[in-house]
């Protein structure tokens, strides 16, 4: 057993991290033959990404992908650890898998993804969810063969986490939800230890990929027909910094731009790295897509010196105006977290200054929730509950009036948009987004799928738009 450390994921040594590759043993690829799996994802787009590589590495197994988790033999939940909600979905899932474990004994059930990499989550599966067949980690990913072949082979728990700063492990299998855009990691972990947030402990140190292996996948990516590539990374435009090479992330972007993919997105970038040069690279190159998610989490100097953000209200309002300068067609969005220990009403107007002064095109608004290990769950925290909804509610208002009147700009207009797959609220619409990463369904032949077409919007929503082909 191999359990995870609070004390050990918090360490960051000076050590380089060791380039893997990814290998299956002969015998293992045919552990899965005749059985099926199920995953289910629930955390951001690398962990999405991780779901695309979980289910390669189980085909290399023998194992076939099932749609109803009720049939499927292997029911995995890539879980996510940001806020105390997503822990409580994946407790009442775990709540179901025992009862479908007691109407078939023979399936095999696990956890995987951040939630696996903490350990007060871990003690608990031990001890109230043990029926449970496997537990493994973010590091270990591409040990999957034989950590699966471990929990098949005995009954009881196998778990298997690796409380470790990380490696970069190359070559693992993908098997892609999209035939157009991809996701493609440039770099794994965080450094920044924000204080309220848990992605450094269970995503380990910040790695760069090699830019040559990212460079080659995307050209591989274009090879095979994608038409977007978004790179991944907790803090992207930190990218390289722990390379010894003088290569940021304003070369990668200007050389992925060279690879002539049609359209590049990046997420996420953290104000704090974010360089001139990367903003002259993205409005040199019409295929780096003029969106940028720009997190700002509190517009209170006092409170984002608190959450260790190492930004003002002032020169995250400077950054913005750049951006906008140079970009002048750029989208920008962004992440608020309200309800920060200690956030006092002035706090939260300094954060609605922001709003009401960059105007964005859309915001993901949260209220603070305590990770158990973060340093902010520490904090006195004495505003009550329904003054933090309170203010979540408030805020959403004025996002949302923003996000209309962003998208209104737009009626009348001729835009490009990547059709990728069939609208869900219409069976006779496809859906896309524009290059600013606007929704739209528009009319269109299934024959259209796949491809980037100019699209003449006709109506907007707050969240979405409508359209025809131009
Ligand atoms: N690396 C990204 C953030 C990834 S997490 C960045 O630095 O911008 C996505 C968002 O979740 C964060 O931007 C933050 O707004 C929110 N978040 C993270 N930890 C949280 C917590 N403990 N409580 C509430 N929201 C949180
Ligand atoms: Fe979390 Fe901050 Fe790292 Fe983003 S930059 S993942 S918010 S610690
Ligand atoms: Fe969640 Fe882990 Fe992503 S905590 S947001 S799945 S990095």
């Amino acid at each position: 057993m191999l359990m995870p450390q609070l004390k050990e994921a918090r360490k960051r040594t000076k050590k380089a991290a060791e380039v893997k590759k990814y290998e299956i043993d002969d015998k293992l690829k045919t552990l899965g033959l005749g059985k099926t799996y199920y995953i289910k994802t629930y955390g951001c787009q690398m962990n999405v990404h991780d779901s695309e590589n979980i289910k390669a590495i189980l085909e290399d197994m023998g194992f076939k992908e099932s749609s109803n988790m009720d049939q499927a033999d292997l029911i995995l939940l890539n879980t996510c650890a940001i806020r105390e909600n997503a822990h409580n979905k994946v407790f009442g899932m775990i709540g179901r898998l025992k009862h479908m474990k007691q109407d078939r004994p023979d399936i095999i059930t696990g956890i995987c993804g951040c939630m696996a990499q903490e350990e007060v989550v871990v003690k608990e599966i031990l001890d109230k969810y043990s029926f449970l067949d496997v537990v493994f980690g973010t590091h270990n990913i591409h040990e999957l063969p034989g950590i699966l072949d471990k929990a098949m082979h005995k009954n009881k728990i196998e778990v298997d986490v690796m409380a470790i700063e990380g490696d970069i492990v190359e070559n693992v299998p993908v098997k892609r939800d999209s035939k157009y855009k991809a996701f493609v990691n440039i770099m794994y972990g965080c450094d920044k230890f924000c204080t309220y947030c848990i992605v450094p402990y269970t995503r380990g140190k910040q790695r760069s990929r090699r830019f040559e292996d990212i460079i080659a996948e995307v050209k591989g990516l274009k090879e095979d027909g994608y038409k977007e590539v978004t790179l991944l990374g907790q803090n992207v435009n930190a990218y390289g910094k722990d390379l010894n090479i003088k290569y940021d992330m304003s070369d990668l972007l200007e050389d992925v731009a060279k690879t002539g993919i049609e359209r590049i997105r990046f997420v996420t970038s953290h104000p704090w790295d974010f360089t001139d040069r990367m903003i002259e690279v993205i409005g040199k190159y019409a295929n780096i897509m003029p969106y940028i998610h720009l997190p700002l989490q509190s517009g209170s100097d006092r409170i984002l010196k608190l959450m260790g953000r190492r930004y003002t209200k002032e020169s995250y309002l400077k950054l913005f105006n750049k951006i906008k300068a140079t970009v002048p067609n750029a989208a920008i969005t962004t992440d608020i977290i309200v309800g920060f220990p200690g956030e006092s009403e002035e706090d939260f107007l300094d954060t609605l200054d922001v709003v009401n002064t960059c105007k964005y095109d859309s915001a993901f608004t949260f209220i603070f929730s305590p990770r158990e290990g973060t340093p902010a769950a520490k904090m006195k925290d004495d505003t009550p509950l329904k003054v933090k909804e309170d203010r979540l509610h408030k805020l959403n208002e004025i996002v949302n009036k923003y996000a209309l009147i962003a998208n209104q700009k737009y009626l009348g207009k001729v835009v490009p948009v990547l059709l990728e797959n069939v609208s869900e609220k219409n069976d006779d619409m496809l859906a896309g987004y524009t290059d600013t990463m606007k929704l739209v369904n528009v009319k269109a032949p299934k024959e259209m799928l796949g491809e980037i077409v100019n699209v003449k919007i006709t109506d907007v929503k707050t969240w979405s738009m409508d359209g025809e082909i131009a």
